[in-house]
């Protein structure tokens, strides 16, 4: 039982989804909170959930376009109130062909969902989120964590109600 004026934080999330809807609800909760210029890598391994996240991270901010895998294309933009560039790193050789493909202007003016962000560590910016995503048994385990201060707070927040603060 935490005390009542407990304040406990973490800067960490780790859920069980036991369903697709589950994943993308996750995704809305966080894209709700994202801003124009973040940037939201997301790992594990083929067939994880990556894209059943962004998903929900698109409804939460409020994209009508649907969102499918983007993997033949390497970004793939969604127009909306906070619009989503979709990129995936999966079929590319380096950050290289995600630079030619526009990521520095997708961070000026989106969001941007990475899908095998893991495959191009030196494309990240400085801040981001990470979405790890990773099969367990029937369903998926979900860890949310971040780095710089608005996602600290952001994942803070999440976890803290998750976990009735
Ligand atoms: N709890 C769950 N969360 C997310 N997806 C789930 C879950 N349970 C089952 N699935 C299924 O797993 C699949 C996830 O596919 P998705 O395309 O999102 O994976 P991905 O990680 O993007 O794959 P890829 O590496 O090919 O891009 C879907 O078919 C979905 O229905
Ligand atoms: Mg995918």
């Amino acid at each position: 039982m935490p005390m009542p004026d407990a304040t406990v934080t973490s800067d960490r999330l780790v859920v069980h989804t036991a369903a697709p809807a589950e994943t993308q609800a996750w995704g809305a909760r966080l894209g709700a909170r994202l801003r124009v210029g973040d940037f939201v890598a997301l790992c594990g391994p083929l067939g994880a959930g990556k894209t059943c996240f962004v998903q929900g991270l698109g409804q939460g901010l409020g994209v009508e376009s649907p969102i499918t895998s983007p993997t033949f294309i390497i970004i793939r933009q969604h127009p909306g109130p906070v619009p989503l560039c979709h990129a995936d790193a999966y079929r590319i050789a380096s950050g290289e062909e995600l630079e030619d493909a526009g990521l520095t202007e997708c961070l000026r003016d989106s969001v941007v969902a990475l899908e095998w962000a893991d495959q191009v560590p030196a494309s990240w910016p400085q801040d981001f989120y990470l979405i790890q995503i990773a099969f367990d048994n029937d369903g998926r385990r979900l860890e949310l964590s971040a780095r710089g201060e608005y996602p600290t707070q952001v994942v803070s927040e999440l976890a803290d109600a998750y976990s009735g603060n």
